[in-house]
């Protein structure tokens, strides 16, 4: 029998959040009473208790993220690793403190709606694939355009099939030694997730359908919209 491999997560929370535009990056404001960054923690705990959380954090937040989970009382073993100039530099930091042999999702810590039900099929999914990377269909038409002279103009020729298209989510599952591979090539501008780094590096993808909800707190928009769908499911 095949040895069940060690889960991980690896929490992005590097980012400085300019977005935004308030004074704290986005993935410390609150939710529902609690920063962002606590309750995507919470539902990874939740789904699988005993996994290893390595949270991603600009230098400069570190003790300040200490000092919030000690306040709150937030007792979860986590190992704090400091960010790097982008987020493939971040993951390439924490990957440093995950073994070969292990199973690792990568997660951003501004989704916090994701639910555990999900992280519970994305890890069973991975028992099997090495590479599992959760996507939700396309819903609006999509137009390929270029900003030219401050205007927006279709490149020539370019179009998008819509029943084609599928954006990619977190968390994203791996087996630790083919990521850590991955992520020993160069840094290159189109990685844009950790799926986009295993595929230059040659390595084929599985795919299972993500959370609509599971979105991204990157706006100020998008953070009315969590608080909105909170306090409906408290409905
Ligand atoms: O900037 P972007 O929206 O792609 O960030 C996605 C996630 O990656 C966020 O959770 C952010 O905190 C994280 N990140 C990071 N290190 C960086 C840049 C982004 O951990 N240097």
């Amino acid at each position: 029998m095949m040895m069940e491999r060690k889960k991980f997560v690896i929490i992005m929370a590097a980012g400085s959040g300019t977005r935004m535009g308030a004074d704290m990056p986005k993935q410390f404001l609150e939710l529902d009473g609690k920063a962002i960054l606590q309750k995507t923690i919470e539902v990874f705990l939740e789904a699988c208790p005993g996994i290893s959380v390595i949270t991603v954090l600009p230098q400069d937040h570190i003790a300040y993220w200490r000092n919030y989970c000690l306040e709150r009382n937030f007792i979860c073993p986590q190992i704090l690793v400091h960010g790097g100039i982008t987020r493939f530099h971040s993951v390439r930091n924490a990957l440093e403190r995950v073994p070969d042999g292990a199973v690792v999702a990568v997660h951003d810590g501004v989704r916090p709606l994701l639910s555990p039900g999900l992280v519970r099929d994305i890890f069973k999914k991975a028992e099997e694939k090495p590479a599992v990377i959760p996507v939700v269909p396309c819903v609006d038409t999509m137009k390929v355009l270029e900003m030219k002279d401050g205007e927006l103009s279709a490149i020539p020729g370019a179009t998008a099939d819509r029943s084609v298209l599928y954006g990619a989510q977190t968390p994203q599952v791996f087996h630790s030694e083919i990521l850590k591979e991955a992520y020993s090539m160069a840094y290159d501008t189109s990685f844009t997730d950790d799926a986009s780094v295993l595929e230059k590096y040659g390595k084929s993808l599985s795919f299972m359908i993500g959370e609509r909800l599971n979105i991204k707190i990157t706006t100020r928009e998008d953070l009315l919209l969590a608080r909105a769908m909170i306090s409906l499911n408290k409905d």
